[in-house]
């Protein structure tokens, strides 16, 4: 029976020899030391067969190869799992230097792209970015801004009302200049962008939503001539170093005088071209002195205080930058169509 013990150490080691993994090696263990079938748990069983005489010595002598086995057995769980861990990190080595694979990646919209350009001439004069929402309401609108209440822009024929019409999609960006106004007192300098909706069957140049930049400064003295100079400055920055601009009379409600700006046009340089419809000359945007009904709507007192607004569509910038033949391309997400306003 001694040499059953021995003999069963001998298998015991050669079976060690032999386990690369833990799945062999939690067999191995289970065969070994199970509490019901293990050898050794059949050797102790082999106690009541002996005469008593003989029991203690052999049944120390089974418990001492049991803890020797146990040491072996710890020893080894130690070796597959550094084996196994090894493993690991040899089949999931890495290459970092290796090149990536090409991600597409996304794109300012260019009509966004035109917004953000626009707004960084004017916050490099100082300006500050101001925002009203889409939706708002008939005073915001018009009323505050000085426009009689039967006016025609004020018709459901031009303008989304919602609901049961006291509140409305917003037809320019200038109820932005009210909101400003009765929130913070002059001197002020701020410029809004945002979308703005008119009800427009969409053609190549018409879209019923579109983007606005409104401009707003209200301080004392401030004149005509600010005007004339801020708008020549951003028409240099923003479409040719050597642009004019030249304002001719028109009517807004909000502001007296009110005026129509070109700039010279930049694809000819003012001679006359396809684009300018040989005028020489491109509308870009809406302008005036702030009306002092505005000023009185605002609570801003109208005797120390001048200011002038301007409002320009950013969409048509955007078109007569790029020369996009139609407005509606900006609304239809073709990655054919935006992948060409990558800037990166
Ligand atoms: N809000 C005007 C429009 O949408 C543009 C404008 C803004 C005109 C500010 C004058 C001053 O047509």
């Amino acid at each position: 029976m001694r040499d059953d013990l021995a003999r069963i150490m001998e298998g015991f080691e050669a079976e060690c020899r032999e386990v690369r993994d833990e799945p062999a090696y939690g067999l191995l263990r289970e065969r070994y030391l199970s509490r019901e079938k293990g050898l050794l748990t059949l050797q102790l069983k082999r106690l009541r067969d002996l005469p008593p005489a003989e029991r203690p010595a052999f049944g120390q002598e089974v418990n001492r190869l049991k803890a020797a086995i146990e040491t072996r057995l710890d020893e080894l769980a130690g070796q597959v799992r550094l084996a196994a861990y090894q493993d690991r990190l040899e089949k999931e080595r890495l290459d970092v230097t290796l090149p990536g694979f090409p991600v597409a990646r996304g794109t300012l919209h260019p009509v966004k792209q035109v917004e953000a350009e626009i707004c960084g001439i004017f916050q490099r004069m100082g300006y500050a970015i101001a925002e009203g929402p889409e939706i708002e309401t008939d005073f915001f609108n018009f009323g505050a801004l000085n426009f009689p209440p039967d006016h025609p822009a004020r018709d459901a024929q031009d303008t989304f009302f919602i609901g049961d019409g006291s509140f409305l999609l917003r037809t320019h960006t200038s109820p932005v200049q009210i909101r400003t106004m009765q929130a913070v007192a002059p001197p002020l300098k701020v410029i809004a962008p945002g979308k703005v909706y008119r009800k427009d069957t969409p053609d190549a140049t018409h879209f019923p939503i579109f983007h606005q930049i409104e401009g707003l400064v209200v301080d004392e003295g401030v004149s005509l001539a600010d005007l004339k100079g801020t708008l020549e400055h951003f028409a240099r920055e923003c479409f040719a170093a050597d642009a004019r601009i030249r304002l001719r009379p028109s009517f807004f409600p909000f502001v007296e005088p009110g005026a129509e700006v070109d700039v010279s046009c930049f694809f000819c340089g003012g001679r006359g071209c396809r684009i300018c419809k040989g005028s020489g000359w491109i509308e870009i945007l809406g302008a005036g002195m702030v009306h002092p009904n505005v000023f009185d709507a605002c609570g801003i007192d109208s005797e120390r205080y001048t200011g002038f607004a301007f409002g320009m569509g950013i969409d048509r910038v955007a078109i007569l930058r790029y020369g996009v033949p139609d407005i509606r391309m900006f609304w239809e997400n073709d990655v054919r169509f935006l992948n060409q306003f990558h800037r990166f």
